[in-house]
């Protein structure tokens, strides 16, 4: 089978790729990636000199980009990924996560090609309580979340129209290697690392439901093959922890892997204004996946994060490349201090 993988060279899209290529040795993937500030070739490196990889450095809005290019299913991550981002500026947002899955649905659909859509929780907006389920209502409350929405609406309409051969899935916050330093888990775990404040928004009862991103990968692995087309597979870990919580979790580790004192590493926690917007909580039911699949997370949540924490460690030289000057830029206008 030949793979395109969209956003490839982004969090989730390499660590799904590395387990393809792991997992199946006949598999063949083509990475198609713009190489925005959250893509990075850095993280690849390990894999690119594979004969079943190759790499197209492209924009998925262009209708052409896939002219020259064959293969028998596309597996959608590209997106801009960052709520507060979308705060500042959601002209990128409309733009890649909006009009560029139109265009790949134009592509997929003219080559009769099977598409995976790899979509959010967010869209299902914020649950104050019981579980989100796939019948829940869309309800996007941050401009992220809406683009994302907007998009699965177009999955949708495809399906029904064109008959195309389409499946979504929507998954909670991941964690894990790889994931640019601007997100929760690692932005905390390299400030802790510099002793650098860490950034609470609000009042840190914001609750999110983690799951580790190589269960992500298998979970989309698992729709992939024996999804049906049409239908939509939320994604979770039944895991659900408020902001704060984490974020001791991650200082307490540290503090123990350095050798440092808990106190005054929890002394870094900052409070501040917090996210306009900001959901509550998010909760996902991955009950119908499970069941109809046979997919369970493997991971559990502090061997997770012990693990997550010793990657950025011993991985000090890939997130200081990562980390450009247009991030630097961006940490400032964000947090009002340099980074
Ligand atoms: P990321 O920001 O780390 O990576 C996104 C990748 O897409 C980057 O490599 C970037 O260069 C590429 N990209 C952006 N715009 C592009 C364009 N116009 N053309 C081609 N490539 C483009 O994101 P991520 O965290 O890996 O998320 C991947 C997907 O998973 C997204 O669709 C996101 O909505 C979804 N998702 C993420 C999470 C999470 O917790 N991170 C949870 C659920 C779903
Ligand atoms: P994030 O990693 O941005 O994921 P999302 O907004 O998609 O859930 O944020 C996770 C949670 O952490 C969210 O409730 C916002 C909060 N947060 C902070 O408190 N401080 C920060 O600096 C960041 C980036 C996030």
């Amino acid at each position: 089978m030949k793979l395109l993988v969209t956003g490839g060279a982004g969090f989730i899209g390499s660590n799904y790729i590395r387990h393809v290529l792991d997992e199946y040795p006949d598999y063949h993937i083509i990475n198609l990636d713009k190489l925005t500030y959250a893509g990075n070739l850095e993280t690849l490196r390990d894999i690119e000199s594979s004969d079943r990889y190759s790499f197209i450095k492209g924009d998925i809005c262009d209708k052409n980009v896939l002219d020259n290019a064959e293969f028998d299913a596309i597996i959608h991550f590209a997106a801009e990924s960052h709520v507060d981002r979308s705060i500042l500026d959601a002209t990128p947002f409309l733009q890649t996560n909006v009009l560029g899955t139109y265009n790949l649905l134009e592509i997929a659909r003219q080559r009769d090609c099977t598409f995976l859509h790899v979509s959010t929780d967010e869209v299902y907006g914020s649950i104050e309580e019981g579980l989100f389920t796939e019948g829940s209502p869309l309800m996007p409350n941050s401009p992220y979340a809406a683009s994302k929405a907007s998009s699965d609406m177009l999955v949708r309409s495809y399906v029904e129209t064109h008959k195309l051969k389409a499946m979504m899935t929507r998954c909670s916050n991941n964690y894990g290697p790889y994931q640019f330093p601007e997100k929760l888990i690692p932005l905390f775990i390299i400030n802790a690392l510099n002793g650098k404040p860490v950034p609470v928004y609000g009042d840190g009862m914001n609750v999110r439901d983690w799951i580790y991103v190589l269960d992500h990968n298998k979970a989309v692995d698992a729709v992939l093959h024996k999804g049906t087309p049409g239908e939509v597979y939320n994604i979770g870990s039944r895991n659900e922890r408020p902001n704060i919580d984490i974020v001791k979790l991650l200082l307490e580790k540290v503090a123990a892997k350095l050798g440092r004192d808990k106190d005054e590493m929890l002394g870094l926690i900052n409070y501040v204004e917090d996210r306009k917007g900001h959901d509550r909580r998010y909760a996902i039911d991955p009950s119908k996946i499970e069941s109809r699949l046979g997919w369970k997370p493997e991971t559990d949540f502090e061997a997770g994060i012990s693990e997550t924490i010793e990657w950025y460690l011993s991985n000090q030289e890939w997130w200081k490349r990562v980390i450009s000057g247009e991030y630097m830029e961006y940490y400032k206008t964000q947090y009002g201090e340099d980074l």
